[in-house]
């Protein structure tokens, strides 16, 4: 059967700054997906990653569906009127960019990440949330996970996997259109990695088997400064991976998470902090952060979810998210000085601007003498 599995996430307000959203405000979200159940929608699951909420749907519309970017915007567009402004919570609609819905949440404001697959007789994926950093977090897990041995065994052991896979990365510092790459692993592996060490610009958007065609990852790509041309919070990016048979194992795409590789999006979006393996529906804290990622693992058939095992959960990652605090602290050890706040190119859609600007105009140049 062929299904289709949405995600579209947003930050329609939260409690006490940027924490999480309140109990209301969810249960709003989740009345006005639940009503559509056996409508336009298959199934739903809704999560919340830090301030953010996600509506994972199923349905057979296929990806960019009107119908169904419709009923995610207009499950937060409603709930923000009814819970978020009324309660009061903090940044009430903050990613809904626009006044008006217009066929495609991409580009409005909420992230979004779908695919379209042919379900196998079993059909395990995981979905991804992060709250306090953007896509690019995902290119250094994607990588390992897809195409890095050390990480991905089955790239050895795994008949189906010795094709390797194709990259699908786009330049989201272009705004008139999409502008994306293929390239294929392993031939082209060092283009990749040349293009995805600059993971605030280039992006993993999806990830195909080479084997079967079938698609086995979709990012969102959203850059929110991008589309509003200021700083309006960060992108908090949402992804799909499909694991086991010709695709990586669970724990495969989950091994790079151990690294808590340091990414953009610490406090106010300016910062760098270590990503974080969290348990669903975890909150946020220190330093407005640090940025967080948490895993819901499924399988669907015809369409149905079981209900999600979550991904971050067994003790293991306990001992991680130490290391990960290790790190949040050492790098707050050096405030906002060099790597440890983000570079002028992210900073530009913020306050800073306009005081540098102030401040150029009160330099004053000596003169120095010239040789005859
Ligand atoms: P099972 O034998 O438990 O299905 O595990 C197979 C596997 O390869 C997991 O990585
Ligand atoms: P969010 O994008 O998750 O709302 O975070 C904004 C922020 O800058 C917190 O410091
Ligand atoms: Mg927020
Ligand atoms: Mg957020």
């Amino acid at each position: 059967m062929k299904v289709t599995i949405s995600v579209i996430k947003a930050d329609i307000g939260s409690i006490g700054g940027h924490i999480k959203p309140s109990e209301a405000l969810v249960d709003a979200v989740r009345d006005f997906v639940a009503a559509k159940k056996g409508d336009l929608v298959i199934d739903y699951f809704i999560g919340t990653t830090g301030d953010d909420i996600a509506i994972l749907v199923t349905h057979t519309k296929g990806v960019n569906n009107r119908q169904i970017h419709k009923m995610g915007w207009d499950a937060f567009k409603t709930a923000t009127d009814e819970v978020a402004k009324p309660q009061g919570l903090y940044g009430a609609g903050q990613d809904l960019l626009v006044d008006a819905f217009s066929g495609n949440v991409k580009g409005m404001g909420p992230a979004v990440a779908e695919m379209s697959i042919e379900e196998r007789p079993n059909e395990p994926f995981v979905f991804f949330a992060a709250d306090k950093t953007d896509p690019g977090a995902y290119n250094l897990p994607l990588y390992l996970g897809f195409a890095d041995p050390m990480y991905c065994a089955g790239l050895m052991l795994s008949p189906k996997m010795f094709k390797g896979f194709k990259f699908r990365i786009m330049d989201v510092n272009y705004t008139k259109g999409d502008k994306s790459i293929d390239l294929n692993t392993p031939e082209e592996l060092y283009d990749i990695a040349a293009l995805l060490r600059d993971n605030q610009r280039f992006v993993v958007e999806s990830i195909w088997s080479r084997e079967t065609g079938a698609q086995a990852a979709a990012v969102s790509t959203t850059r929110l400064h991008n589309i509003a041309g200021k700083y309006t919070g960060k992108d908090d990016p949402v992804m799909l991976v499909r694991v086991q048979g010709e695709f990586p194992a669970t724990g495969e795409v989950l091994a790079p998470f151990e690294k808590c590789h340091l990414v953009a999006g610490f406090m106010r979006g300016s910062h760098t902090g270590p990503l974080t393996p969290s348990k669903l529906y975890t909150d946020i804290s220190y330093f407005d952060g640090p940025p967080v990622v948490t895993g819901a693992a499924f399988c669907v058939h015809h369409g149905i979810l079981t209900e999600p095992a979550d991904v971050f959960a067994n003790p293991f990652w306990d001992a991680v998210r130490t290391k990960a605090a290790a790190k949040a602290v050492y790098i707050r050890e050096q405030g906002f000085f060099g790597a440890a706040m983000l570079g002028m190119n992210e900073l530009e859609y913020g306050g800073i601007v306009e005081k540098l600007k102030k401040l150029d105009a009160r330099f004053k140049i000596r003169e120095t003498k010239k040789k005859k």
